[in-house]
């Protein structure tokens, strides 16, 4: 394995892990759910976001969270917050928080407005 410098110099600020794992066995996982249509729903959206946006957030698709009745889940660092995803509606919030985050950044402090 390669270490590729350039990503730990990158401008990721968030990393959002999606589980996707799917088990025969048992109905409870997330991919049974639908978790991978919703990364891949996910995904998409990031590849149309502005560019400032989507280099600021990585999504990544992992296996077993280890909370699968709350599923589907998705853990946001470096926040460490959970949530669990049901539709791509849900996703379409998850991305308008992260939006909102970034626009109080861009907010001016009301003193040095003339
Ligand atoms: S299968 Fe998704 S958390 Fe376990």
């Amino acid at each position: 394995m390669k270490f590729n410098k350039n990503k730990i110099e990158s401008d990721i600020q968030i990393h959002i892990f999606m589980c996707t794992n799917e088990r025969t066995v048992k109905n409870k996982s997330c991919g049974k759910k639908g978790s991978l249509i919703m990364f891949k729903y996910l995904k998409q959206r990031m590849k149309t976001a502005s560019e400032m946006y989507s280099k600021k957030v990585k999504v990544i698709s992992s296996g077993c969270l280890s909370s699968c009745s709350n599923g589907p889940v998705v853990v946001c660092y470096p926040e460490g917050v959970w949530y669990n995803i049901s539709s791509n509606k849900d996703v379409d919030m998850l991305i308008n928080r992260f939006e909102k985050l970034w626009l109080e950044e861009l907010r001016l402090n009301e003193s040095t407005i003339v």
